[in-house]
């Protein structure tokens, strides 16, 4: 494959920053932006091009960044929607304006961005857009709604992506990731709030414990991960020769919890079929 020119958002940190050091690796170009450019200095020294790029922006001046980025190799052939963080805290200890602030980075930023390049990728009728999901798009877990929520949302905007664009000559690939050794658990990126209500104390007590514990310990490898993303852009190494599938949960436990969660859902449909088919009008029913 020729060499490809990549974006990528949120490169200071965990799959970003890995991101830029296994597409240089691959001999591919990358555009690395960061909301700061001096986090990227050591990854400008490596041989990316850096541009700053918050996803908070407005809809006009991503489409000035993006255009800035195209400008900088003449196009733009992948871009990997990655920036996000995690707000913890239950439905009452978050404000309405914390659930506003996790969406506006983890859903709006990535709808700013991607339709700032779709004009971009249509024009060329080719390009790959990867956004990072999470197995935490399948569940929902108490403290963790809000981040929860994002990642639900993506699945349903971007897989409507996917089929919009797919016959305009465009690849979306959805990842979902389950736990993996980055900063999004440190203190300086998660952003958490321990519950005020006594009735959720025990909960969120033991929930801020098992995050501080997990952080630095997650079983999954952030380069492992970035390689496989790469085979499947790239159709290469453990893609090669295999159809590339729109949707890829990554990790033994997004494995293990999606297939839970679809086996329990095909249990429910089973247990609840008769109820579930039976509200047509009556000459409609089947
Ligand atoms: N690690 C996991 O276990 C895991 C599991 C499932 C999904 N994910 C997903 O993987 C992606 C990458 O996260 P990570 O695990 O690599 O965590 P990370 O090390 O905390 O990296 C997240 C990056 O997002 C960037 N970011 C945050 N807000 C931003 C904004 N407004 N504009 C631009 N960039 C922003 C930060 O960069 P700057 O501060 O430099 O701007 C940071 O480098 C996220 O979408 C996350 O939800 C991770």
């Amino acid at each position: 494959m020729s060499s490809l020119v990549w974006l990528i958002t949120g490169c200071s940190s965990g799959f970003g920053e890995q991101f830029v050091r296994s597409i240089l690796a691959r001999g591919d170009k990358i555009i690395a932006t960061s909301r700061k450019l001096e986090k990227l200095k050591h990854l400008e020294q490596a041989g990316a091009a850096v541009l700053q790029l918050d996803v908070t922006d407005s809809q006009e001046n991503l489409r000035n960044t993006i255009a800035k980025a195209i400008s900088i190799y003449g196009r733009v052939d992948v871009l990997v929607n990655n920036a996000a963080y995690i707000a913890i805290g239950t439905w009452e200890d978050l404000e309405y304006e914390d659930f506003l602030a996790q969406f506006e980075t983890n859903v709006f930023g990535t709808i700013k961005v991607t339709r700032a390049l779709l004009p971009h990728l249509r024009d060329r009728r080719t390009g790959t857009i990867v956004c990072i999901g999470s197995r935490s798009g399948w569940s929902g877990d108490p403290g963790v709604g809000a981040y929860s929520g994002t990642k639900f949302a993506l699945e349903g905007i971007v897989e409507s992506l996917w089929r919009e664009t797919t016959p305009l000559g465009i690849k979306t690939l959805l990842i979902e990731p389950g736990r993996f050794r980055t900063k999004l658990l440190s203190a300086e990126n998660l952003k958490a709030t321990v519950s005020a209500i006594p009735d959720y104390a025990d909960m969120s007590r033991t929930l801020m414990g098992h995050l501080a514990s997990e952080d630095q310990a997650q079983q999954g490898d952030p380069v492992k991960h970035v390689e496989i993303v790469l085979d499947l852009v790239r159709q290469e190494g453990v893609a090669c020769d295999k159809a590339i599938p729109f949707r890829l949960p990554l990790g033994v436990d997004s494995f293990d919890d999606i297939k839970a969660k679809c086996e329990e859902t095909l249990e429910l449909l089973k247990e609840w079929e008769a109820v579930i088919r039976s509200t047509n009008y009556e000459d409609k029913n089947q």
